[in-house]
């Protein structure tokens, strides 16, 4: 069974690993990133509450997140694994995590940090990224242009840019990211659950070792 948490910095490669995951192993993926820009972009109340914070480069308060997520974990899909994509982010949504999990009889099976400690390697990943906004497929102008500019390859979707993918928001998102994972890294870390990788190597080889880190 693959229950896992995918952790990293912006532009480490969780969302390029993710899909990666799924099109081997047909997994559901919880991303709380893609479910907020999602609300966002449908004007719900989540959506505009959700807004002014993810336009600043901050993270959403832990309460909005944590009841959707647990929504999206209480579906049935989610029974034969899960690969949950920027969520937890925050010591007190470990903490949720582990209590709705243990309501459904579930429980993580592995969390892995995808590392890249290059910041410069992280803005030039950001500023090039263009993806899908309809199934969350992710390219980038150099190191994976789509097939025909523009239009993602599995469903010729016009593909978009991230409104927080500037340098300067990049920033703001790292200084939250450093704020916050550490502690988190450090609850998984006493569950022995955690596996690190070095994420500045080609994503190819990143999934082999993320592979054999899940066990497969
Ligand atoms: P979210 O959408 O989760 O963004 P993030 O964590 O900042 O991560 P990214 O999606 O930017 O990067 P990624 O690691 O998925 O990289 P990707 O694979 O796309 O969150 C956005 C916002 O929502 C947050 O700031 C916050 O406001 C809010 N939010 C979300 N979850 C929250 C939570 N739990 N609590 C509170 N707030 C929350 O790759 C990036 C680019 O690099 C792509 O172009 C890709 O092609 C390229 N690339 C990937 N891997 C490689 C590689 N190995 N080599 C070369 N290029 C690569």
């Amino acid at each position: 069974m693959i229950n896992l948490i995918l952790m990293g910095p912006p532009g480490a490669g969780k969302g390029t690993q993710a899909q990666k995951l799924i099109a081997e192993f047909h997994l559901p993926q919880i991303s709380t990133g893609d479910i907020l820009r999602e609300a966002k972009r449908a004007g719900t109340p989540l959506g505009k509450q959700a807004a002014s914070f993810m336009d600043t480069g901050k993270l959403v308060p832990d309460e909005l997140v944590i009841g959707l997520v647990e929504e999206r974990l209480g579906k049935p899909d989610t029974r034969d694994g899960f690969i949950l994509d920027g969520f937890p982010r925050t010591v007190p949504q470990g903490h949720a995590l582990a209590a709705m999990l243990e309501k459904h009889g579930l429980k993580i099976t592995r969390v892995v940090v995808i590392d890249v400690a290059d910041r410069q390697q992280l803005v030039a990943r950001v500023t090039g990224r263009w993806s899908c906004p309809k199934d969350s497929a992710v390219y980038h102008l150099k190191n994976k242009p789509p097939r025909a500019a523009g239009v993602c390859d599995l469903c010729g979707t016009a593909l978009v840019q991230r409104a927080d993918d500037t340098p300067e928001k990049l920033t703001k998102r790292l200084a939250e990211y450093d704020a916050f994972a550490p502690a988190l890294i450090a609850f998984y870390r006493s569950q022995g659950l955690v596996t690190e990788l070095d994420g500045e190597r080609p994503a190819d080889e990143v999934y082999q070792s993320l592979k054999k880190a899940v066990g497969r």
